[in-house]
């Protein structure tokens, strides 16, 4: 007999069952009444008709650095087509996952299939399937874009006869072709970026991942990227994974989110929905640091950071005079009040009890960091 244990394709809630090799079993999900059949595959045949909707399968993967767990035992579903994000804050596990999938590295335990090959006992048939952009900038500026892009195609073994058209399609998806060149050290960040996406296309991948593709971009460049990563999805049917920390991001591109935090999912659904279960509008009232007490008493349930009183409404427009008259009626000064629909933020911050930016401190000196090593 053996367990398997893998996410619900509509509500990720773990589900568990036993059979045998060869077996299909009847599965009903627990938590949303979702039917579908676990296979216990033997084979690439059987495991094919068991993913066709599905490009990425993960199941109970789980990553250990010395004594860090950096992903804990994760279980999602990507499918066939959609723009699949991870959400987290710096150091959340996004990399981390990012690399196994990608056969960069060996998890720990648990495992997933990737354009239906098993990523640990299949890694070279994945890597022929999948295109990858790092989270580090990884081009040779000393090379001209056409020139990083040859290399490339010839590594993945892309056929001379092919070679030549395939680098000029890929230029041109990305607007490029005028500059295809010049070297790259003369390209702007967003430039490079976009040289990155083009190079991970270079093989015709099923599945592309996306290592924070705008980190450090400013906001106009990443617009920009934004637009030729929904072409990808709209344009080239591909599926695409990628991980954010700009919550803004996750919310305009990905058609499913997964948010991550300390290694694990906390929360997973469309934008739309994670931030609807929050239940509606926030209103924030801004508060000297010697009401916070008073407030905590007052609206038992806001979160209450620093001096600010969050809270959670239907509609704010209408609620916000109910709310403006309770502080007054308890002496709660209210320097600034604020209506705010909900965004991605505050579903972590929900969640969690942080936001998702407060990593970016971190990050910054991290980029900094990174820029002098590249400079050397
Ligand atoms: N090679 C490594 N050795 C030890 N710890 C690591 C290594 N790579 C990442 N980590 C740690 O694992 C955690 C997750 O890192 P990472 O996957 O890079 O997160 P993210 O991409 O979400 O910022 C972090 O605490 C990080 O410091
Ligand atoms: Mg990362």
């Amino acid at each position: 007999m053996i367990t398997k244990t893998f996410a619900c394709p509509e509500c990720n809630t773990q589900i568990s069952c036993q059979g045998n090799l060869g077996d299909k079993i009847k599965v009903v999900c627990p938590k949303c009444g979702k039917k579908g059949v676990a296979i216990f595959a033997v084979d690439k045949a059987d495991l094919k008709t068991k993913t066709d909707s599905l490009s990425i399968e993960v199941a109970g993967l789980t990553k250990i650095y010395k004594n860090l767990k950096a992903v804990n035992n994760l279980s999602f579903n990507v499918r066939t087509g959609e723009i699949f994000g991870f959400l987290g804050p710096n150091g959340a596990g996004k990399t981390t996952t990012i690399n196994m999938l990608c056969t960069l590295m060996k998890p720990t335990s648990g495992g997933a299939i990737v354009c239906n090959y098993d990523i640990i006992k299949h890694s070279l048939e994945v890597r022929k399937c999948i295109g990858l952009v790092f989270q580090d900038a990884s081009l040779d500026d000393r090379l001209t874009a056409r020139e990083n892009l040859e290399l490339h195609s010839r590594l993945y073994g892309v056929q001379k006869s092919e070679r030549r058209k395939r680098i000029d399609e890929v230029l041109e998806l990305v607007e490029l072709s005028a500059r295809a060149d010049s070297i790259v050290r003369t390209f702007s960040g967003g430039m490079q970026r976009r040289l990155e996406i083009a190079r991970g296309l270079i093989h015709y991948p099923k599945v592309l991942f996306l290592d924070e593709p705008t980190l450090g971009l400013d906001p106009q460049t990443r617009k920009h990227v934004w637009d030729y990563i929904l072409k990808l999805k709209k344009e080239y049917k591909i599926t695409i994974m990628m991980t954010t920390h700009y919550m803004e991001e996750a919310d305009e591109l990905c058609d499913r989110v997964a948010i991550i935090d300390h290694g694990k999912i906390i929360a997973l659904g469309t934008p739309k929905k994670l931030k609807d279960n929050l239940g509606g509008d926030t209103i924030i009232l801004d508060i000297p640091d010697d009401d916070v007490e008073k407030a905590r008493k007052v609206f038992k349930k806001a979160k209450i950071f620093d001096s600010q009183v969050l809270l959670s409404v239907k509609n704010a427009g209408r609620e916000i005079k109910k709310v403006l008259e309770k502080a007054k009626k308890n002496k709660i000064y209210v320097i600034e009040a604020n209506i705010r629909k909900p965004t991605l933020n505050d579903v972590f911050l929900h969640l969690t009890g942080r936001e998702i930016r407060e990593g970016a401190a971190n990050l910054r000196d991290e980029l900094k960091r990174r820029r002098g090593m590249r400079g050397h």
